[in-house]
């Protein structure tokens, strides 16, 4: 297979790159450490700053438009690289409705085939473990990380229905309560995971997951695919929901590459931000 080329717009000078090897090339996992664990998200958006659209039932979903190849190959770039996922009890639901596949596993789709051995080529665990962040706690497990082997957690905070807190822990898996109401309290979950034995956090969850880590300065790097097309919708999701974030939202470009057409035929970009006041031991 020939590998697409994309173009670098920063850091200058450019020049042509392959997209096939981007992202492993940043080395993340090398980044994070049991005290200061790297956390990791990315996100795709259209111009107009869209993540989703909400159906006339108010049900979100995101649009096949903003989803293409080159972008989720780059997902598995970046989810290879991992030692732990970070997703949320929703997701789980839809999978298990089949509104959203499968994205729990590494070596799991074709474009990703040759992740499994790159991860075994670095000393990496066959497989990520997985932490469902959830307030209701209800959702089913899928079979799929039995069946891989991987480890569990579920992370919730201390208003958590208890005879559902019951229901997991009869089940084994073990569950962080790492927040101080209803929610999960990113600096208490990154902590509670690095005292676990990961170094490396991969936030596949949606926007309030996202605020929370930037929030509260645990977001490390954030990935942003920014597809070139204006949505519109009269309802729409955005990348993080919540009061202002002020200071805390502030990031710094340190990548940005250019596809001219994706496989839905707009141009898209590839960028990289640190956080300012995040945990970033990026350069
Ligand atoms: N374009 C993109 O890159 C992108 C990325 C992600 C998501 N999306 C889309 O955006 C839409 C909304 O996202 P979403 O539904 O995935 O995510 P969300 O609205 O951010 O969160 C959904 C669920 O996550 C759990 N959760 C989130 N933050 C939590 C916290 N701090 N503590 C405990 N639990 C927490 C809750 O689960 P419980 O209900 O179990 O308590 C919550 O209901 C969806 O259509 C999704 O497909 C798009």
């Amino acid at each position: 297979m020939v590998s697409k080329t994309l173009i670098q717009l920063f850091p200058l000078p450019g020049g042509e790159v392959s997209l096939e090897g981007l992202y492993l090339k940043e080395a993340l996992f090398r980044r994070g450490t049991f005290e200061r664990p790297f956390v990791y998200g990315n996100f795709l958006t259209s111009l107009d700053g869209r993540i989703a659209l909400e159906d006339d039932k108010g049900m979100a979903y995101t649009p096949s438009s903003l989803t293409t190849s080159d972008d989720f190959r780059l997902f598995l770039e970046l989810q290879a690289q991992a030692d732990c996922l970070i997703t949320h009890g929703g997701y789980l639901r839809a999978l298990d409705a089949g509104r959203l596949g499968s994205i729990l596993q590494v070596g799991t789709h074709t474009a990703g085939m040759d992740l499994p051995e790159w991860r075994r080529q670095q000393g990496l665990s066959a497989q990520p473990a997985v932490v469902i962040a959830s307030a209701s706690l209800d959702f089913p497990l899928p079979e799929s990380l039995k069946a891989h082997d991987q480890k569990v957690y579920i992370a919730t905070g201390a208003d958590a229905p208890e005879a559902r807190l019951s229901f997991w822990r009869k089940q084994g898996i073990e569950v962080l309560v790492v927040g101080r109401g209803a929610l999960v309290d990113g600096d208490l979950l990154t902590r509670a995971l690095g005292d676990r034995g990961y170094r490396t956090l991969y936030l596949i969850a949606g926007p309030q997951m996202l605020e929370t880590m930037t929030r509260e300065s645990c977001l490390a790097v954030l990935f942003q695919t920014i597809t070139h097309q204006l949505m519109g919708g009269e309802a729409f999701r955005t990348l993080v929901p919540g009061p202002v974030l002020g200071p805390f939202g502030h990031l710094k470009l340190v990548t940005l590459f250019y596809d001219q057409a994706g496989s839905n035929g707009a141009g898209q970009w590839f960028a990289q931000f640190k956080t300012i006041n995040g945990r970033t031991d990026s350069p």
